[in-house]
C-alpha cells in the first residue's frame, strides 16, 4: 500500500484577518505553507503530497517550490469548507490512479509546525490497522460549558477527552465513501466514526497546533526556530 498527502489549503484565514490567505504569510522567509509541505516531504514512506487550492489562488505561482520539487501534485479543486476541498481532493486523486487500500494523510495546511518524527509516529503506530488513526493530545485544562452572559454554566469532566490534530490517516476509498455521507464534519476521522468505526489515537503534541490568529505566528516563528537551533548545535 503506497501512503500519500492531501493539504487542505483552500482556505481564506479569516481569523487572521490579513490581506492574503495564512498559507501564504511569511514566516522565516518562507510562505507558512512550505514549512508544512517540506515537514511531510522529509518523510520517506509519504510517496506524494497532493496540496489543494482555491481555483482562483494566485499566490502558490508567485512562490519558489523547487526545494520540494518532485514531491508536490497541485489540485485546484478547493471547495467553501475544508471537508469540501478534502473530498475534491480524495476525487481528483482516484483519477491520478491512487488506489482504493492506498493510505491518506490528511494534513491542515495551517499546521505548519509539525515534525516529521510525529508523522512516522502516526504511521507507525497506525500499522496496517483496519480503520486508520490521527494524531490528537489529552486535553489538559480544566473545560467549561459557557452559559448566558459568557458565565460558567458548568464544569465537563475532562476524562478521556483528547484535542484532535492533523495528520489523520485512512484508506483512499473508506475517507472518500465518509466524507460523501457526513460532508458536514470538520474533520476526517469524525467521517469515518459516523460510520461506526473507531480510529485510533496516536498522542502528538502541543507544537503541532493550528496556526489561527495573529499572535499564534509569533509562537509558529519561534518553535521552528528553536528546532533549527537545535539541529545546528548537533550537526
Ligand atoms: N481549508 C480548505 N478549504 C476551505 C477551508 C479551509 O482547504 N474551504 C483548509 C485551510 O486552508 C487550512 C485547513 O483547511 O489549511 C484548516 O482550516 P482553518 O484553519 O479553519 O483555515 P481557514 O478556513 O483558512 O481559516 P478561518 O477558518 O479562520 O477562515
Ligand atoms: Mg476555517
Amino acid at each position: 500500500m503506497t501512503r500519500y498527502a492531501l493539504v487542505p489549503a483552500a482556505g481564506s484565514g479569516s481569523r487572521m484577518g490579513g490581506e492574503k490567505p495564512k498559507q501564504y504569510l511569511p514566516l522565516l522567509g518562507r510562505p507558512l505553507i512550505h514549512h508544512t509541505l517540506a515537514s511531510l516531504c522529509a518523510v520517506p514512506a509519504i510517496a506524494k503530497i497532493f496540496v489543494v487550492l482555491a481555483a482562483d489562488d494566485a499566490d502558490w505561482a508567485r512562490h519558489d517550490w523547487s526545494l520540494l520539487a518532485g514531491r508536490l501534485e497541485v489540485l485546484r479543486c478547493g471547495g467553501a469548507t475544508r471537508a469540501e476541498s478534502v473530498t475534491n481532493g480524495l476525487r481528483a486523486m482516484a483519477a491520478m490512479a491512487v488506489a482504493a487500500d492506498d493510505w491518506v494523510l490528511v494534513h491542515d495546511a495551517a499546521r505548519a509546525c509539525l515534525a516529521p518524527a510525529q508523522v512516522e509516529a502516526l504511521i507507525r503506530t497506525v500499522g496496517d490497522d483496519p480503520v486508520g488513526g490521527i494524531l490528537a493530545v489529552p486535553v489538559a485544562d480544566t473545560l467549561k460549558r459557557a452559559g448566558a452572559d459568557q458565565r460558567v454554566q458548568a464544569t465537563v469532566p475532562r476524562d478521556g477527552l483528547w484535542q484532535a490534530q492533523t495528520p489523520q490517516m485512512f484508506r483512499h476509498r473508506q475517507l472518500l465513501q465518509a466524507l460523501e455521507c457526513c460532508p458536514d464534519v470538520t474533520d476526517e476521522a469524525g467521517a469515518i466514526e459516523a460510520l461506526g468505526l473507531a480510529p485510533r489515537l496516536v498522542a502528538a503534541d502541543a507544537t503541532n497546533f493550528k496556526v489561527t490568529y495573529p499572535a499564534d505566528l509569533r509562537l509558529a516563528e519561534w518553535i521552528l526556530r528553536s528546532r533549527q537551533l537545535s539541529s545546528a548545535e548537533q550537526s
